[in-house]
């Protein structure tokens, strides 16, 4: 068991595109196993393998009250199963304290491959619709600011800065 670092906004690991995973074996578990600590710890609802500094196409999920109920995607592709849209108000474990209304698309069916290289279908709704897509993003690059406007973008950002800043400036008082 072991809790990572997790990489944080605008780090520049956060905006690659990931690379698909093909070995399926021990340190591909021990990883997700990490993820899920990781993810349990902070505490968040889903954590992407770029979020902890690798850049592999990986994802865990638990959206249970009881957080037992843990789903590791390897190599998910999503599929929108309607063109109708959801709007629910995302944070992310990368940009802490920052929560926007973001619009997805209210259902998607992934295609993904669990830690023995087994490929699974999944059809997500509603909180776990929005988690997966979310956590897609993040293997491509993308964080949920991203699909604000312009101008909510910035506010965000600036917001995040500030109290980056002010956490600094309290740990500098303590030190
Ligand atoms: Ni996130």
């Amino acid at each position: 068991m072991a809790i990572l670092p997790i990489v944080q906004y605008p780090d520049s690991r956060l905006s690659r595109v990931c690379e698909p995973v093909t070995e399926f074996n021990e340190d591909l578990k021990t990883l997700a196993a990490d993820m899920a600590d990781t993810m349990y710890d902070a505490p968040g609802v889903g954590l992407a393998a770029p979020q902890i500094g690798r850049c592999i196409r990986m994802v865990v999920v638990d959206i249970s009250e009881e957080k037992n109920q843990l789903k590791v995607f390897v190599n998910p592709v999503l599929t929108p199963l309607t063109e109708e849209a959801t709007t629910c108000e995302e944070g992310c474990l990368s940009l802490p304290g920052i929560y926007e209304k973001v619009e997805r698309p209210s259902r998607v069916l992934v295609k993904a491959q669990d830690l023995d290289g087994q490929p699974f279908e999944m059809e997500c709704d509603e909180l776990m619709a929005v988690c997966i897509q979310h956590e897609v993003d993040h293997l491509n690059g993308k964080v949920f600011v991203d699909h604000l406007s312009q101008l909510k973008k910035s506010r965000a950002t600036a917001k995040l800065a500030k109290r980056r800043k002010e956490e600094a400036r309290n740990a500098k008082k303590q030190a």
